[in-house]
Order: C-alpha cells, then sequence, then structure tokens
C-alpha cells in the first residue's frame, strides 16, 4: 500500500536528561494539507517540530520527509521553511532580500531569485515595501515578510511555530485567514504548531492534540471537536460540562443541556436527567453558569453545569429553585475516566 505523505513520524521520542518531552508518537503529515499541533505549553509541540526540522536528533524512532529517512539529515538537507512567533527577519537587510536569502543560500540565479522574491510578496501583499528595512513595518507585516521568506525557497514542507502569537487579536484573525488562503494557493504541506483551540479549529485540515509529549487524538476538527476521546481532549476543546456516572464522565453542549422548572410528574426521557436544586448562579452573556446540589445517585458533590440561555424557552432562575437538567442521548458524549 502506498499513501502520499509529506512526513512521518514513527515511534519518535525526545528524552532530555530523564524527563521524556516527546513520547513515542507515531504521526502522518499529509501532502498538500494544513496539520495543526495543539496542546498547552510544556506539551512538546516545539520539540517535536525541531525533531521534524532537523535542529534536534531523536532519542529513539525515525522521522520520513517524503518516504525516507531524514531522522539524522541536518536542517539544510531537508529544504523546510520555518516561521517562529518573533520574526526573526535580518534588520540590516531590506524585506527583498531577506525574502530571497533562502534563494541566495541555494545559488538560485539573480533574474529567478528577483521573480520568486516578487510573487512570494505579492502572495503576502507586501510587494510594494520590498525596498524597506523590517524596523519600518508593522508586526503583521513582519511576520507576512516571514511567511513569504518561508515560501519562496519552495519548501517541501512549511513549519510554523505560534506565528500569530505576537499579533493583537484582531490581526490573528485575518491571519488565520490569510494563511488558510496562502496553503490552499501554494498546495504546500503545512505544519501549524498552536496552544489556541479556536485557532486550530478554525485552520486544520488534520489536528493533533497533545499532552505531555503524547498523541491524545488526531482527526479533522469535525471528527475530533464531536466526539473528544477523553476528558483532557473534551477540556481544551472548551467543554465545561462533566456529570459523573460512576466509572466514567458525559459530557454535553451547554445548547443541549434542557433546563426546567421541576414539576410534581417526573418525565422518563431517554437521555440524562439530573433533578436538584439550583445553589449557585454566574451570569455569563450567552450562558449561565448553574450549580446544581444533584440527586444523581453516585454524585455526592454538586454538580456544576453551563447551559446555554438563548434557547427560548430558557426559565428565569433563581438560588433554591427546583429544577430538571436533561439531555437527549444522541447528545452525550462519554469520555472514559
Ligand atoms: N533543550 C531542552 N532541555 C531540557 N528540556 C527541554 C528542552 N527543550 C524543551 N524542554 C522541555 O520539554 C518540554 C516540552 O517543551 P516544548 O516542546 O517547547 O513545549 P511546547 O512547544 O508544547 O510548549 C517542556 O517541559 C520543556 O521545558
Ligand atoms: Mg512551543
Amino acid at each position: 500500500m502506498s499513501m502520499t505523505s509529506a512526513a512521518q513520524f514513527q515511534a519518535v521520542s525526545q528524552v532530555f536528561g530523564d524527563f521524556t518531552a516527546v513520547d513515542a508518537i507515531d504521526l502522518t503529515i499529509p501532502e498538500g494539507k494544513l496539520t495543526t499541533l495543539l496542546g498547552p505549553s510544556g506539551c512538546g509541540k516545539t520539540t517535536s517540530l525541531r525533531m521534524l526540522a532537523g535542529y534536534l536528533r531523536p532519542t529513539s524512532g525515525r522521522i520520513l520527509i517524503r518516504g525516507e529517512d531524514f531522522t539524522t539529515a541536518p536542517p539544510e538537507k531537508r529544504n523546510l521553511g520555518m516561521v517562529f512567533q518573533s520574526y526573526a527577519l535580518f534588520p540590516h537587510m531590506s524585506v527583498a532580500d531577506n525574502v530571497g536569502y533562502g534563494l541566495k543560500l541555494r545559488h538560485v540565479p539573480g533574474p529567478e531569485r528577483a521573480k520568486r522574491v516578487t510573487e512570494a510578496l505579492e502572495m503576502v501583499g507586501l510587494a510594494h515595501l520590498a525596498g524597506n528595512r523590517p524596523k519600518q513595518l508593522s508586526g503583521g507585516q513582519q511576520q507576512r515578510v516571514a511567511i513569504a521568506r518561508a515560501v519562496a525557497i519552495a519548501p517541501n514542507l512549511l513549519l510554523l511555530d505560534e506565528p500569530l502569537s505576537n499579533l493583537d487579536a484582531r490581526l490573528r484573525l485575518q491571519m488565520r485567514a490569510e494563511l488558510r488562503r496562502i496553503q490552499s494557493e501554494t498546495g504546500l504541506s503545512v505544519v501549524l504548531v498552536t496552544h489556541d483551540q479556536d485557532e486550530a479549529l478554525e485552520m486544520s485540515d488534520q489536528m493533533v492534540v497533545m499532552k505531555d509529549g503524547r498523541i491524545q487524538q488526531q482527526g479533522a476538527p469535525q471528527e475530533v471537536f464531536p466526539a473528544p476521546a477523553n476528558r483532557f481532549v473534551a477540556e481544551f476543546l472548551g467543554y465545561e460540562n462533566f456529570i459523573p456516572t460512576g466509572t466514567e464522565w458525559v459530557t454535553v453542549r451547554p445548547e443541549h443541556l434542557d433546563v426546567r422548572r421541576r414539576s410534581g410528574s417526573s418525565e422518563t426521557v431517554d437521555g440524562l436527567t439530573l433533578d436538584g436544586h439550583v445553589t449557585d448562579l454566574a451570569y455569563r452573556g450567552v450562558d449561565v453558569l448553574v450549580t446544581l446540589a444533584a440527586e444523581a445517585p453516585g454524585s455526592p458533590d454538586p454538580v456544576r453545569l453551563v447551559a446555554d440561555l438563548r434557547a427560548a424557552n430558557a426559565p428565569d432562575l433563581r438560588i433554591g429553585d427546583e429544577i430538571t437538567i436533561g439531555a437527549a442521548t444522541g447528545h452525550l458524549v462519554t469520555l472514559p475516566a
């Protein structure tokens, strides 16, 4: 069986002293797609990227690029484009010379180099600033130059390590769309490292969720988000409702929780039903954090649930209200403890 892959990690580990930063990860980076490595600070994202780029040799395992073993090859043999959180431009060079730097190193002749620099700068909308120095540019423009520089060499892979983290919130959103456009225009295989779950959901063809040097779950956002593999992934993706059911947890989105004042007759619903009284409330705009002293068996502690307030029949709750919270089976996600 042959499968196109831009790169592959095969049981790759990185051990620093007695600390395992990356723990035997197996990962395929598909060709022509955007893959994100997502996880909290310290989970091993940058270390994984540095091993792929050749700046760090794996303690064990193999790294393949387009099917060939590159585990011990130096960075310059891999032809990868890299962009970091800091723009890392050469301050004494013009924008054009920054973008052409990698081409010069590769002995691309002058006229061809000029053409590719112009193309790369046009792609990021900065051709008119070719003669400027980096310090004359805004942060967002500098990051575009760094992207143009990485793309100009026509890399096997484009590696981006938190490239949007230093930008302000509005620009960050704009650059998400721009990076997606650049990826689809160039057809490059991109690996993007981020700790921002919204960024990963919005940008990824494939997302890889990591924790403590291990992959927790991978797949398209449309696969991962509705079916988190465990409580860590669920929490990291923003799920807040965790209801104990003995040996497992059940989670449900706020908009799928049905909150009602308790009436005398207890309905039987197919799914989750929790009866209790409200012990605390926190208004949060579109939703409300309800702390419920529930009468559910096996949950001695109050259950904290976030319910959506936009539902047409959402009751106006007060502390002490007797309520029933329900969710249909189809909306429940069971998580191993
Ligand atoms: N050169 C190093 N020596 C020792 N520990 C390191 C080194 N590089 C990274 N680490 C540790 O490995 C873990 C993973 O780091 P890193 O890959 O940078 O995480 P992330 O990019 O996900 O925030 C962290 O605990 C970090 O402190
Ligand atoms: Mg990092």
